[in-house]
């Protein structure tokens, strides 16, 4: 079944029938014009302006040092480069943890200064008061369980989480909580698939899984880990479907030989 076909730009409601309809999801970060537009055409559903520019744009450690003023650069790059793919921006560590009045802030900055299409946060019942305000609002609402980054130093590892029966009592619970804040999607991250497998089932909304097994509702992959710029990050759940790395790198290498060997220009590529 292509969903496709039916509707040309994704919306909120795509993803829900993409559900129901048992079609997978596909979502991709990006953080720029150029690779959102070949995202784009390439027939993505999702693209996530994700915090995790912090790490692969600006080479940060954690996710924490990205400004809000930075995400809307970011995000207002990528909605420039799409046309039909629904984009998810996320809120950065420090935007919305306050109050709701601050969360609501930040997200209709979002929505306002970059065109994207909807807002995603971290947590579970501390940011549902949150979650309700930017709801009614207008504003569709992503949750993000599991390892959730901008908490690391709190975990002090970015290992499996919600193996013990306690935190996944909490998850399972946390995931109710935001469909009944009025989520439109959850990203599960780094869970038991088993887990991620009950949540999934148990929602009506879709769930997008990021090292959580093939039964969630769609999957995420950073861009520079599955493209293979980024060649330090190896973890298990990570399909790598390209070297661009290295492919990168003798594409440089020659150019630096041709400019050196004065091949580059030649008389065809003058003036
Ligand atoms: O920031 C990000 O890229 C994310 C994904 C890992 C889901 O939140």
């Amino acid at each position: 079944m292509s969903i496709h076909n039916e509707v040309k730009k994704i919306t909120t409601n795509t993803l829900q029938k993409m559900k129901t309809a048992g079609v997978k999801i596909s979502m991709i970060t990006a953080y720029d014009f150029s690779f959102a537009k070949i995202f784009d055409a390439a027939g993505i559903d999702i693209i996530l302006v994700g915090d995790s520019a912090s790490n692969v744009m600006a080479g940060h450690e954690t996710t924490l040092p990205i400004t809000l003023d930075q995400m809307i650069y970011h995000a207002a790059s990528v909605v420039r480069g799409i046309d039909h793919c629904f984009v998810v921006v996320d809120l950065p560590f420090g935007s919305y943890q306050g109050n709701s009045k601050e969360a609501l802030h930040s997200a209709v900055r979002i929505m306002k200064e970059t065109g994207g299409h909807s807002i995603k946060l971290e947590g579970g019942a501390e940011v549902v008061e949150s979650i309700k305000r930017i709801v009614d609002t207008g504003i569709p609402v992503m949750g993000h369980l599991g390892l959730t980054p901008q908490s690391i130093y709190k975990f002090g590892t970015y290992t499996v989480r919600a193996k013990e029966e306690a935190e996944a009592e909490k998850l399972k619970k946390d995931a109710l909580l935001l469909q009944e804040a009025g989520c439109f999607a959850i990203v599960l991250e780094k869970i038991p698939a088993t887990l991620a497998a009950e949540v999934s089932k148990s929602l009506s909304i879709p769930t997008i899984g990021i090292g959580a097994g093939g039964d969630c509702d769609g999957q995420v992959l950073v861009m520079h880990d599955m493209l293979g710029i980024n060649t330090e990050f190896k973890p298990r759940f990570l399909r790598q479907y390209l070297n661009m790395y290295e492919q990168i790198t003798s594409a440089v290498q020659l150019y630096i030989k041709d400019v050196k060997s004065n091949d580059f220009p030649n008389e065809s590529e003058q003036y």
